[in-house]
């Protein structure tokens, strides 16, 4: 295995070039193939995530071909415009392998799940740790016969679809506050014969939702904060600029915000409130934040902002509602944390435990060693600070996230510190994130 070396190296300052955002790229790929017509899909990322879903749809017989620049060109299969579930779509005669993606895993289950046709889903190591039960359940009630390991509770599954049947699904009580669980059920109901509820304990991330009207479907939203989308739903063709992905500009704007002397620009950003949590709790730490939106992508909004570093940073708690809107940036919040002062907390955030790796464990791995006062709780973690960041310390993780996280601990280091970390780990989401950090150091 080969490691990147990062160190602290002064103040950054500049503007951060950005993959396009990840949830937006599955979903504008995903409602092109269903639609009836031509979508171009541009500033793609060219992480192995989105890799994933394009790879997937081509197996179930999507043609999409690929431009220069991230740009894919969709003619989609006009499912649900008659009356065979999944007419357009091609049984595929091979596994369709998801890798290391939840997102394409649990979103093209409810595909599956709704059109005809045998299909088997698998994934790399860290997939088929993941629990898919949250949304084989829903979806085997709404007609489609899923299984797995586990009673199918685990990659590889097997699925055969049918058209769905909504009505046992009047309302789905979703455990999770998951946008994959959501998405799937929603993506079920298009093809279903009338409406499709699905409530959440939180509210998640809302792509979907925010999405689907732009493509022709009927979404409507509950006063309860339900979601529901009326089928069938026959989708037209839209081209789709995705906007930058603000999930992956947070560990640039993080790093600005710890460095004295330091301020980022991430401009074209995604800023979906379901999204965007860790620019509040940036703000809240006591870091200079900017946000001036630019315009608007099928319903999201876009923004150009600035962090700039404005003295020590403050602790911070995070719970509740909030934890959704940046459940992918909460390893940041543990960088924060040993930087500021006070005692940061994150509670009711279980879901680390299951995502890329058990990330509440991970983080003590990656901090601890570097005299961090990092505590693991059951939901969540506990960072007392400000303390220095110090020492050699080697990450080895295929965690994306994680990978980033120890990087940004690095840059926020006391001098000497060094932290290497797996190559490659980012190609997930970022390929170009050690060049990004590099583009913005002196
Ligand atoms: C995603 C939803 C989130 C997030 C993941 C992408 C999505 O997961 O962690 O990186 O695109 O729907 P959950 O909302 O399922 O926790």
């Amino acid at each position: 295995m080969t490691f990147w070396t990062f160190e602290p190296a002064g103040r950054l300052a500049g503007e951060v070039a950005l993959p396009g955002d990840k949830s937006i790229a599955h979903r504008a790929l995903i409602f092109g193939a269903l639609a009836r017509g031509r979508s171009t899909v541009s500033n793609l990322p060219d992480g192995d995530d989105v890799a994933a879903t394009l790879r997937v749809l081509r197996g179930l017989g999507v043609a999409i071909a690929s431009a220069p620049g991230g740009v894919a060109i969709i003619d989609g299969v006009a499912a649900h415009h008659d009356d065979a579930p999944g007419a357009g779509f091609r049984e595929p005669a091979e596994p369709l392998d998801c890798h290391g993606s939840g997102t394409t895993a649990r979103l093209l289950l409810g595909l599956l799940a709704s059109i005809d046709g045998h299909a088997v889903l698998v994934g790399d190591a860290s997939l088929r740790r993941r629990p898919m039960m949250r949304v084989v359940e829903p979806l085997r009630l709404m007609g489609a016969a899923i299984d797995g390991r586990d009673g199918g509770r685990l990659l590889p599954l097997t699925v055969r679809g049918a058209r769905p049947r909504p009505t046992a699904l009047a309302r789905w009580e979703s455990p999770v506050a998951s946008a994959q669980i959501k998405s799937a059920i929603l993506i079920a109901g298009l093809a279903a014969d009338g409406r499709t509820v699905v409530a959440e304990p939180a509210p998640s991330r809302d792509h979907t939702e925010r999405m689907l009207p732009h493509y022709g479907a009927t979404v409507e939203r509950g006063d309860d904060g339900t979601v529901a989308v009326v089928g069938p739903a026959r989708l037209r063709a839209r081209d789709v600029v995705v906007p930058g992905d603000v999930s992956g500009a947070s560990f640039l704007l993080a790093a600005a915000a710890l460095v004295p002397g330091s301020r980022v620009v991430a401009r074209g950003i995604s800023v979906n409130p379901g999204r965007s949590g860790f620019l509040h709790v940036l703000e809240r730490a006591g870091a200079r934040v900017e946000v001036v939106e630019t315009g608007e992508v099928c319903g999201e909004p876009v923004a150009d902002v600035t962090v700039a570093h404005a003295g020590e940073l403050r602790a911070v708690e995070v719970a509740g509602d909030e934890v959704p809107s940046l459940i992918d940036e909460l390893p940041l919040v543990a960088v924060l944390g040993a930087r500021a002062r006070g005692k940061t907390v994150v509670r009711d955030a279980a879901e680390l435990r299951v995502k890329e790796s058990d990330r509440i464990a991970s983080m003590g791995r990656v901090l601890t060693p570097l005299g961090v006062d990092y505590e693991e709780r059951p939901d969540g973690f506990e960072v007392t600070g400000p303390g220095p960041i110090r020492g050699e310390h080697r990450v080895e993780t295929d965690d994306h996230r994680i990978a980033m996280a120890a990087a940004v601990a690095a840059l926020a280091g006391e001098a000497g510190c060094r932290v290497e970390v797996s190559a490659g780990a980012a190609r997930k989401s970022f390929p170009r994130f050690r060049e990004a950090v590099a583009e913005l150091l002196p």
